[in-house]
């Protein structure tokens, strides 16, 4: 993915990016970089929320877009593990050796204002976030079904008219729990989809932001050639964008430099890859944070959420 495609408040922490421990897929990072770009061009105003921080690895991307009169406001228990057994269990097995302090060195290397810390369950958000204050906010702490549902619904009353929600891992084994808080939202509490990631699902409480959010995608991912995968598909009464990852390599080259009594001598090894149409390498995207196939994902003709049709530009088809 090229550094063309990055805002400029964001190049330096693209080119570091894999320095930071996290779960923060390069297609996120896009998205993110481009929905906040949009709403910077827009005029769209507000201030930037972060449930769930860990070391930081999403939560600096917000610190690179918010302007000197906004917010970061990230809130998550750290070490503090806190809450119901559940939620103690779940922390306690999946974030060990977290801490603030790690966070926080994390943080300022990117972006010299520190964010608001929460330092507490999510559920405490609403008591301490103006509402209707935020223009974004990623959802990505607990992962169990009544964390989430309440994440949704405070989040909600804490976005403003325009705002924009992303929940992480709405789609994996292990986070049923926010797969159905999430569609239920959709079916039944007005979230409206603009696009869905491998990891991630991006939605508004306003028609009109999803509607133009989702189109502005669909644009960008149309000039990407190959490098994106894309289609959209109507569920449970919406348009929904779905963007794949980067394509894998058909050919992995190993470059290394081997110090000799004579210099320095190149190695590169050309390696292709038959084993990416293992069945079992779908899962290894995990691991190298890139799709191994390229499934049909949907119709690449744009629909508004009233359901008039809106053509792409030639080089979408
Ligand atoms: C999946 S990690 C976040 C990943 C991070 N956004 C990144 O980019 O790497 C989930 C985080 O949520 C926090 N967390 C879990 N349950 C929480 C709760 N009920 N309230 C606040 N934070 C919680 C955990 O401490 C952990 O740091």
């Amino acid at each position: 993915m090229m550094l063309e495609n990055i805002s400029p408040c964001a190049q330096k922490y693209w080119r570091e990016r894999k320095s930071v421990v996290g779960a923060f897929w390069d297609i996120d990072f896009l998205l993110f970089d481009r929905i906040l770009t949009g709403q910077f061009e827009s005029g769209v105003q507000g201030d930037l929320l972060e449930i769930g921080a860990l070391y930081g690895k999403s939560a600096i991307l917000l610190g690179c877009h918010a302007r000197p009169e906004e917010k970061v406001i990230v809130c998550d228990v750290f070490d503090n593990v806190e809450g119901d057994d559940e939620n103690v269990a779940e922390n306690t097995q999946s974030y060990r050796g977290l801490n603030r302090g790690r966070f926080e060195d994390n943080y300022k290397r990117w972006v010299d204002r520190p964010p608001v810390v929460i330092a507490e369950l999510s559920q405490h958000i609403v008591n301490r976030v103006e509402p209707r204050s935020l223009r974004f906010a990623h959802v990505d702490g607990s992962h169990l079904y009544n964390v989430v549902r309440m994440d949704i619904a405070n989040t909600r009353s804490i976005l403003n008219d325009s705002g924009v929600v992303v929940m992480d891992d709405f789609r994996a084994l292990h986070t049923p729990g926010v797969a159905a808080a999430v569609w239920d939202a959709v079916s039944n509490e007005g979230l409206i989809p603009i696009c869905i990631s491998e990891q991630k699902f991006y939605g508004s409480w306003n028609s009109e932001i999803a509607r133009v959010t989702s189109l502005n995608l669909m644009q960008w991912v149309a000039t990407q050639g190959d490098a994106i995968n894309y289609g959209m598909q109507d569920v449970a009464g919406a348009s929904v964008l779905l963007i794949q990852s980067p394509a894998p390599w058909k050919k992995y080259k190993l470059v290394m430099d081997l110090p000799t009594p004579w210099g320095t001598v190149k190695i590169v090894i050309v390696i292709p890859a038959p084993w990416r149409k293992h069945p079992a390498a779908p899962r290894l995207r995990d691991v190298f944070n890139q799709a191994w196939v390229r499934p049909y994902l949907g119709s690449r003709q744009a629909k508004a959420q009233s359901g008039i049709d809106h053509p792409m530009p030639d080089s979408a088809c």
